[in-house]
Order: C-alpha cells, then sequence, then structure tokens
C-alpha cells in the first residue's frame, strides 16, 4: 500500500484498552477454596490497542482513542502503544479509575475462567469525541469497536459522518448492555460504511436463532436491508461473508496450524482498515484482513502475535503460488 496524497494512510481507532492478567494454577478454584499459582503474565490488550497496533503495523499513521485510568497499567498501555508507533494523544485518563482488567485464571488442561471489569473504558464520553473531532475529519478511516458506552460510539458514528470519512464498526455489545440477551443497537450503526460483526453478533443483531455459513448470507443481507453498506460477518476458521447490495462473496480463511486465537478478530479489523484507508476494493480488503486473522492464529498472545505487512503479503503470495 502507499501512500496517497503524499502522505500516510491515516486511521483512527476507537476501542476499549485492558491489562489481561493471567495465573496458572492447578486448578480453578471454586467459591471459597484457595488455590496456588505457578506463572503470572500481564500484558496491555483490548480491541483498542490490539486493532490500532495491527494497523500501524500495516504502515498506517494511527491515532487511538481510548480511556485508561490513574494506576501504572495506564503507563504500560501508553508505551507499548508508543513502542508501535500509535499515537496516544487522545488516549485519555480518568484519575479516579483504574484501567480496565481481565483476570484469567488458566489450570493445567488449559481451561480458563475469566472476569473482566471494564474501569476507565466505561467514562468514554461524548466530550472525549469531541476533543478528537480534528483527527477524525483528517482520517481515512474510523476504525470502531462497540464494546464501550453507546453514548460515545453513537458521537463517533455521528462526527466520521459529518466529515464524510469511511467507517469500519465491530457492533460488539456496548459496555451497558453486556450480559443483556436481547441486542438493541442505535440506527447509527446501520449508517456504517463496513459493518464487521462475527457470526454469533450477527445472529444477535437480526435476531436469526441459527447461525452458520448458509444463514450468513441471509444475515448480511438483513444488515444491507438495514441501511450499512458492506457487512463482512466473519466465521473464524470458515473464513467470511462479505455481503453488499449486488453479492454475497465466501472468502475461505487461510490454513493454519491453530497454535491461540487470541487477537484474530482485532488482527482482522485493524488490516481491514489500513486495506480500506487506501483503496476501495472491499474484496481484496477482507482477503487481506483473512490473511492477518489467520497470522494471528499462528503465535502465542495478543499484540505480540500481530502480523506486520510485510508477513500478510508474503502469506497472500504463498497462496497465489499455490493456485498456479
Ligand atoms: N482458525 C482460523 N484459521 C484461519 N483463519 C482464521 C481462523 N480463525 C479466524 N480466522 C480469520 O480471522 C477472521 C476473524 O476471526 P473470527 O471470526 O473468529 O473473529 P472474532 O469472533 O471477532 O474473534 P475475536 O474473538 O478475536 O474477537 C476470520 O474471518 C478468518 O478470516
Ligand atoms: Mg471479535
Amino acid at each position: 500500500m502507499d501512500a496517497k496524497h503524499g502522505r500516510s494512510p491515516k486511521v483512527v481507532v476507537i476501542g476499549g484498552t485492558y491489562v489481561d492478567m493471567a495465573i496458572r494454577c492447578g486448578q480453578i478454584p471454586s467459591a471459597g477454596q484457595k488455590v496456588t499459582g505457578s506463572a503470572l503474565s500481564y500484558t496491555t490488550t483490548g480491541p483498542g490497542p490490539n486493532q490500532a497496533i495491527e494497523a500501524s503495523l500495516c504502515g498506517c499513521e494511527v491515532y487511538l482513542i481510548s480511556k485508561v485510568g490513574g494506576d501504572p497499567f495506564a503507563q504500560m498501555a501508553r508505551n507499548i502503544l508508543a513502542e508501535n508507533k500509535v499515537n496516544t494523544d487522545l488516549v485519555y485518563t480518568a484519575e479516579a479509575k483504574n484501567t480496565g482488567l481481565v483476570v484469567t485464571l488458566v489450570n493445567a488442561e488449559g481451561e480458563n475462567a475469566s472476569c473482566y471489569y471494564p474501569g476507565a473504558n466505561s467514562a468514554l464520553q461524548t466530550l472525549d469525541i469531541s476533543e478528537a473531532e480534528q483527527i477524525i475529519s483528517e482520517s481515512d478511516v474510523c476504525l470502531i469497536h462497540g464494546q464501550l458506552p453507546t453514548e460515545a460510539i453513537v458521537s463517533a458514528l455521528r462526527c466520521a459522518e459529518l466529515y464524510g470519512v469511511k467507517v469500519i464498526l465491530n457492533p460488539a455489545r456496548p459496555l451497558e448492555q453486556q450480559g443483556q440477551k436481547e441486542c438493541d443497537l442505535p440506527i447509527e450503526y446501520f449508517k456504517s460504511d463496513i459493518l464487521i460483526p462475527n457470526l454469533y453478533e450477527a445472529a444477535a443483531i437480526t435476531e436469526q436463532s441459527t447461525a452458520n455459513i448458509r444463514t450468513a448470507k441471509l444475515i448480511g443481507s438483513d444488515l444491507v436491508a438495514r441501511g450499512v453498506g458492506t457487512a463482512i460477518i466473519t466465521m473464524g476458521r470458515r473464513g467470511c461473508m462479505v455481503v453488499d447490495r449486488n453479492s454475497a462473496d465466501h472468502i475461505p480463511a487461510f490454513e493454519i496450524e491453530l497454535v491461540d486465537h487470541t487477537g484474530r478478530g482485532d488482527a482482522f479489523a485493524g488490516a481491514l482498515a489500513a486495506y480500506c484507508a487506501v483503496e476501495n476494493d472491499i474484496r481484496a480488503a477482507a482477503k487481506f484482513a483473512s490473511a492477518a486473522g489467520a497470522l494471528a492464529c499462528t503465535k502465542f498472545g495478543s499484540i505480540e502475535a500481530l502480523p506486520t505487512k510485510a508477513d500478510i503479503i508474503e502469506m497472500l503470495q504463498k497462496e497465489d503460488i499455490s493456485q498456479q
């Protein structure tokens, strides 16, 4: 991807920031039980940093809009973003809050139990988006992950629309709707240029009880009928379905040896945004993003497992050669 208009493609990412704290223990304790841990790791993660770093690894100039707490984890997040050339001017601090945290216990069989605490992410608000208006208006793509307060997402969608900035929205449940059965999304979501739910998110939004590769076309058409420009429904190792007004195309997944699927959705989204910041070919973008999602499955971890543009291009070229 070459720079457009003599500058790097510019992507603004809006998404939650978390610290992932994992403790290995012989067995996961039940209520009232105490167990001893044998290993501890903690790293920055979350759709915000993961997607922003992926877009940066694909050669874009990237800003992250997110909120962290007044604790040392906030600096850890800023450092890893800066190391990966993501601009952190719009990573706000809620001093009285903690940075979002996911605590995971992993047992000897590799099974896990997690508790996630949104912390400062739940304080991202309209005012924060207003402060970012200039950066949003100058971006080629605004990539938004839905697991944030609805008010912040709707403000960002309105701001991007006002300036004609291409919107890619991952319609994960807003923070206020976590744990609810029904999924009640604001109408602004359906004005997105590209909506990228996974199959289960897509089925919940369209109230479809069966979610499989056959119903994905139907679900995609439903989303397009509601106003979405293009729906890309991701289906893990079954690939993704790209649906717009003209056609529905299945893009198969790349074959890989699965090591750890953490971060696959974020790698897909970040790479898609990077491609769309330069080119308008949505199917080629989905293929590029699929390679990123597949590559993220070949390594442990989230940020550490994100592929670079060169890794993605190599995977695409290998496939071209094998098909000749
Ligand atoms: N096992 C796999 N093998 C090859 N490609 C994969 C695999 N899993 C995911 N992908 C690629 O990554 C894309 C996104 O994956 P998926 O649909 O699982 O996202 P997700 O459910 O949003 O993931 P996450 O839980 O990380 O948010 C898929 O459409 C596919 O192209
Ligand atoms: Mg996802």
